[in-house]
């Protein structure tokens, strides 16, 4: 990929500042020919969220514990809001963000309180202060305090102590955030309200976040950018949904966006097939975007894309407005990976 496309921040966000910086980093595992990370430029700028896409063993998982330290980088520079903690104390860092791991990790032996204020407790606050973090976060996840303080992992269900595993990652407040397939193990249904309540809680505290995923479908819903892998953690195409859908770098990319059973099924399903909300006329100044009843799904979402909208209005055979679809009804027609 070109150097330019690995710098360029989003439009939308000119202005931001860059949150993580990753410069060149390279890992190589002991007796490993090839490196699990190889030569990585990649910037995430403050109060977004970047999706790493790409298949199983591309260097994703590695490229997120390269970014908290847990592992050491082989080569290159790692930064925090400009501050190059490539050497800074490991323990100190994992402070200043937050990690939500593939298997959501919580401590079986340890109360769902317990376990959400693990770093605060080992910050030093005082119990009345970790207490109230605690009830603070468990509220904002959507988990009732009094009724789940008390409880042990195994007493939640999965989707629950997937809310749990973010709890305890945002318990210290920290900038960053970073998520490896923390949806990964749930049922789709499920799956779907942990994403529009993890988008709804980011729309309010606005982290840097980094999540791993190899589902493309969830990519484009929480992705403001996608970090698309190839093998070895090649970068080969960051940029935002809309550019990736419309513009594949190259063809890895364009086999990985297209021949997902979602994308798939997004080709062949008719937009006049789906429920339709009213058609509403978009307020002024507000990109429009129009498709016909009888255009793909796919169809509908490049022309959304394309013109900025997260709605367009679905014309009938004779031109009229017949309703309107959404980006997100548009996504939820997207079938589960592992079906
Ligand atoms: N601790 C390790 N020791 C040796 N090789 C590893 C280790 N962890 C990961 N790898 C290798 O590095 C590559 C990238 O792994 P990983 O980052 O887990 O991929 P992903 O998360 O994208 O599935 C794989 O080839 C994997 O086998
Ligand atoms: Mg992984």
């Amino acid at each position: 990929m070109t150097e330019s496309a690995a710098t360029r921040p989003p439009e939308t966000a000119a202005a931001q500042r860059e949150m993580i910086r990753l410069e060149g980093v390279s890992k190589r595992y002991p007796g490993q020919d090839a490196p699990a990370v190889d030569d990585l430029t990649l910037s995430v700028l403050d109060g977004e969220i970047v999706v790493l896409l790409g298949p199983s063993g591309c260097g994703k998982t590695t490229t997120l514990r390269l970014i908290n330290r847990l592992i050491e980088p082989t080569a290159g520079r790692i930064l925090l809001g400009g501050e190059d903690v490539t050497r800074a104390d490991p323990d100190e860092l994992r402070r200043r963000i937050g990690y939500v791991i593939q298997q959501v990790g919580l401590f079986p032996h340890m109360t769902i309180a317990a376990n959400v204020g693990l770093i605060p407790r080992t910050l030093g606050w005082d119990k009345k202060r970790v207490r109230a973090r605690v009830d603070e976060l468990l509220d904002m996840v959507g988990l009732d305090p009094g009724t789940y303080r008390g409880r042990y992992p195994k007493e939640l269900s999965g989707g629950q102590q997937q809310r749990v595993g973010v709890a305890r990652a945002l318990a210290a407040d920290p900038p960053a955030m970073l998520m490896d397939e923390p949806f990964g193990a749930i049922d789709p249904i499920t799956r779907e309200r942990l994403q529009d309540a993890f988008l709804e809680i980011q729309a309010r505290i606005g982290k840097t976040i980094v999540l791993v995923t190899h589902d493309l479908t969830e990519a484009l819903k929480l992705g403001d950018r996608i970090a698309m892998f190839g093998e070895g953690a090649k970068l080969v195409q960051y940029d935002t949904p809309a550019a990736i859908l419309a513009e594949p770098a190259d063809a890895f990319v364009a086999e990985f966006v297209g021949s997902g059973a979602a994308m798939r099924r997004l080709r062949l399903v008719e937009v006049g097939s789906i429920e339709l909300g009213p058609a509403g006329t978009p307020a002024a100044g507000t990109p429009a975007a129009t498709v016909r009843a009888d255009q793909s799904l796919y169809e509908a979402l490049d022309a959304m894309l394309r013109a900025g909208a997260e709605t367009a209005t679905v014309l009938d055979g004779d031109g009229r407005p017949a309703g309107a679809v959404s980006w997100s009804a548009i996504v939820r027609q997207t079938p589960d990976p592992g079906q």
